[in-house]
């Protein structure tokens, strides 16, 4: 299972690269926003700068709805680096240059993905990855995880190749289901991958470890 950090914050990013587990990020507009970075330019710079922290796939979100605009964005960002993922919203255009990307060897994250009918739409077009949002599924009361493991279960049928990104993760409890429902990888915010670092039998028995070998040396 692949870990992302679903953020654009560098300090956190370089934390998880740090910890020797991060596989790759993901972003959107809304988590650039949160750390102050407007502009294309700025925008632009920032994905380079996250690009040379960490050495998988970074998700860069295009901000056009049509699929010209798509195009001219992804490219765009494409060039920025071998490690960028173009992401595309979940309609009807995007599906369009997810195929267009395909073709051309870039690859794709489809985000906003609520149904399974809509992640089967995202591997047939070709999108390397297809990201559901779980979190925002649970926030309305409907079952996250059964989105996850109903995808699994279509593209296992099937052997589409797409890789499930379990995205919206909020803490450790969806990262945990996540790995036995078999997503190929979880996007969440760092806590909910530091919290899986957490038992409080660990500490109890490293204090004791540690008193027992000081009485002796
Ligand atoms: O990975 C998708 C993510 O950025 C949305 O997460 O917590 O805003 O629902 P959240």
């Amino acid at each position: 299972m692949k870990f992302f950090v679903d953020t654009a914050n560098l300090d956190q990013i370089r934390e998880a690269q740090d910890l020797g587990v991060l596989d790759g990020v993901t972003t959107n507009p809304s988590l650039m926003a949160k750390e102050g970075i407007t502009g294309k330019e700025n925008i632009l710079n920032h994905y380079k700068a996250i690009c040379e922290i960490v050495d998988g796939d970074v998700s860069a979100e295009v901000i056009a709805t049509d699929f010209e605009g798509m195009v001219r964005e992804g490219e765009e960002l494409a060039a920025l680096n071998p490690q960028i993922v173009v992401k595309l919203p979940m309609i009807k255009d995007g599906i369009k240059a997810a195929k267009y990307f395909k073709d051309k060897g870039i690859k794709t994250n489809v985000t906003l993905v609520f149904s399974a009918g809509q992640a089967l739409l995202a591997a047939k077009a070709g999108a390397t990855y297809v990201s559901p949002f779980i979190g925002r599924l649970d926030d309305i009361s409907t079952d996250g995880l059964n989105l996850i493991a109903e995808i699994r279960e279509i593209y296992d049928n099937y052997g589409f190749e797409t890789q499930i990104l379990a995205a919206s993760v909020r803490h450790t409890m969806h990262v945990l289901n996540c790995a036995k429902i078999g997503a190929d990888v979880m996007t969440g915010p760092l806590s909910s991958i530091l919290g899986l670092l957490k038992h409080p039998l660990t500490d109890i028995g490293l204090e004791k470890f540690l008193a027992d070998y000081k009485k002796g040396n």
